[in-house]
């Protein structure tokens, strides 16, 4: 598997499994067994999923060593207040029956999201987190995190696919070495991703899916990938992205696609952020 080292010098897939919206339970831990059969090693929970004790279990009934996996999980916003921090990282160890956690995440940039920085600070420092990131935050957010804190986010969570490419705040994280990891890489599949004529002809020159194409375009940008599926095939078709690679022409026919808006919601949005912080979920209509 191909890895990026983070800047605090932990290593990290390049290429993960995410497990949004896999409420199931069994399911969950089905598709994350199917995973590490496939070779993933990377996975992404998060406390709102509800499903961090089927990954854990997964991993360790693997057999396989936990240091030969990362796994990543996400503190929700209603937790970033007070002592709940702490509380909320312990309760993610528990549900996840592990000692440690390589990535931990402030999942939203709303809320007292300092006083969420500072205790994930104090759990890295202790050993219980490798390393801490943030999610769906914006470059001047960022920016004041890393004015008004010690540690800098090793990892910014963002959506990017062909038709919310985020140019800029790629570029921005890029430059302060702050590694970009790509949530919905497929759009969850909005829009006809998957039957896009462009992204069909790259594919079928290099004998490859769609989807294959899109997770190639976002690693040769520098970028973490984390598709989800809960079927075996699309499991091993995803990670069978490393044998091919695309042209830099192929490269920009797909930047062409950039609509640069969001097939889910803008973090930035006033009425979005109402519906987030209030328990609901933005362009649900979509
Ligand atoms: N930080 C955040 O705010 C945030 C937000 C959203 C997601 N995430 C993370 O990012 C991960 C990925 O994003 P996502 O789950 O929203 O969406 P996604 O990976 O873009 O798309 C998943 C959808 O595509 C389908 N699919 C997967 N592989 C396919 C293939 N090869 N061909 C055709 N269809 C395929 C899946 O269907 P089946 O499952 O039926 O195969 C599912 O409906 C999440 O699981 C989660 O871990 C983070």
């Amino acid at each position: 598997m191909q890895t990026v080292k983070l800047n605090n010098g932990v290593t990290i897939p390049q290429l993960g499994f995410g497990v949004f919206q896999m409420d199931d339970l069994d399911e969950c831990y089905q598709a994350v067994t199917e995973a590490i059969k496939a070779g993933y090693r990377l996975f992404d929970t998060a406390a709102t999923y509800g499903n961090e004790a089927a990954v854990g279990r997964a991993i360790r009934e693997s057999g396989i060593p936990r240091d030969q996996f990362f796994v990543t999980s996400k503190m929700w916003i209603q937790d970033y207040q007070g002592t709940r921090p702490q509380k909320a990282i312990d309760q993610s160890l528990t549900e996840l029956g592990l000692d440690y956690i390589d990535l931990y995440l402030i999942h939203m940039p709303y809320g007292d999201v300092f006083n969420a920085w500072r205790a994930m600070e104090e759990s890295y420092q202790a050993g219980k987190l490798r390393a801490i990131g943030v999610s769906n935050f914006s470059p001047d957010q960022v920016t004041n995190l890393m004015l008004f804190n010690n540690i800098k986010p090793a990892i910014n969570q963002l959506e990017v696919n062909p038709w919310n490419q985020q140019q800029a705040n790629v570029l921005f994280n890029q430059r302060q070495n702050i590694q970009v990891e790509a949530w919905a890489p497929f759009a969850e599949g909005k829009n006809q991703i998957f039957t896009n004529k462009t992204l069909q002809q790259i594919a079928q020159g290099h004998h490859k899916t769609t989807g294959q194409v899109i997770l190639r375009w976002l690693m040769q940008r520098g970028i973490v990938v984390i598709p989800k599926s809960v079927h075996q095939k699309r499991i091993q078709e995803n990670i069978d992205v490393f044998d091919f690679s695309l042209s830099e022409t192929e490269m920009q026919l797909i930047t062409k696609l950039d609509q640069q808006t969001s097939q889910f919601f803008n973090p930035h949005d006033p009425e979005a952020i109402e519906t987030i912080v209030n328990g609901g979920r933005p362009g649900a209509n979509h």
